[in-house]
């Protein structure tokens, strides 16, 4: 079976470069002993070549939280994909849904997409509804979202693509979104996904669940859920948790 995948999206935390550094080492020291995970850190720009290591264990990977739609140049404050690719990135989170309320759309997601992909690394692609009612027009909304979002992108790049389906009501709320729920809405993504690039695709895209993951619910979330992975905000700079949440997810073997 494939392993797990347990992704730190640190957003703007933690605010120093030390702590940065001290909750890197400290995931790259539980990463070192797992059988069934792979541990990914996203942390914030400034921080990421500070948590690469040379010692590194093979569980532990490096992301990055965006990355521009440019492919170079004149952009100020901007940073392209190949910049990212040379600091040892391997993965970038794209349409996070607070990137998307900062002003990123389906276009510019989809373009970010093909930077993340053409320089090498792996895309987080982040989709999810706002709210849910009783009428189901939240699957209509995700269903419009994946499609627009993907809408540029071609078959041969699907391999290095992975979904994370955060509902953005269960970000930085109290409780996650019941395992169970999790289990159906990760169907229905891969669904619409495979509706897009065909039944192979769809069957072999992995896809995470993220908001309001701990160590309490994440075994359960992996478990009942049937996710490959999750995306992980506060918990991933919060010491123990991080550590207790990655040991309950690599235990389910
Ligand atoms: P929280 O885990 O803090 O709810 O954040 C989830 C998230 O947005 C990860 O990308």
């Amino acid at each position: 079976m494939a392993k797990r995948l347990v992704i730190g999206n640190w957003k703007m935390n933690p605010e120093t470069f030390e702590a940065a550094k001290a909750v890197a080492r400290k995931t790259r020291a539980i990463s070192a002993k797992l059988c069934n995970t792979d541990v990914v850190v996203c942390p914030p720009f400034p921080f990421i070549a500070a948590c690469v290591s040379r010692s590194q264990p093979p569980a532990f990977h490096i992301g990055a939280q965006t990355v521009s739609l440019e492919e170079g140049g004149a952009h100020t404050g901007e940073v392209s994909a190949k910049t990212l690719q040379s600091l040892n990135v391997e993965f970038v989170i794209a349409g996070h849904s607070e990137a998307r309320a900062a002003g990123d759309t389906d276009e510019t997601v989809s373009r970010k997409i093909g930077r993340i992909v053409e320089a090498g690394m792996i895309a987080v692609v982040c989709v999810g509804e706002k709210t849910r009612d009783e009428n189901g027009s939240h699957l209509d909304f995700l269903k419009k979202q994946i499609r627009k979002t993907f809408a540029g992108i071609s078959p041969d790049k699907t391999k290095r693509v992975i979904l994370a389906y955060e509902p953005i009501w269960a970000i930085g709320a109290k409780e996650a979104m019941a395992p169970e729920q999790v289990y159906e809405m990760s169907l229905f993504v891969k669904k619409v996904f495979a509706d897009i690039f065909g039944h192979e695709a769809g069957h072999k895209v992995r896809v995470l669940y993220g908001g309001s993951v701990n160590f309490r619910n994440a075994g359960d979330i992996i478990k009942v859920g049937r996710v490959d992975g999750l995306l992980v905000g506060r918990e991933s700079v919060n010491m123990p948790g991080f550590k207790e949440l990655i040991r309950a997810v690599d235990a389910i073997g």
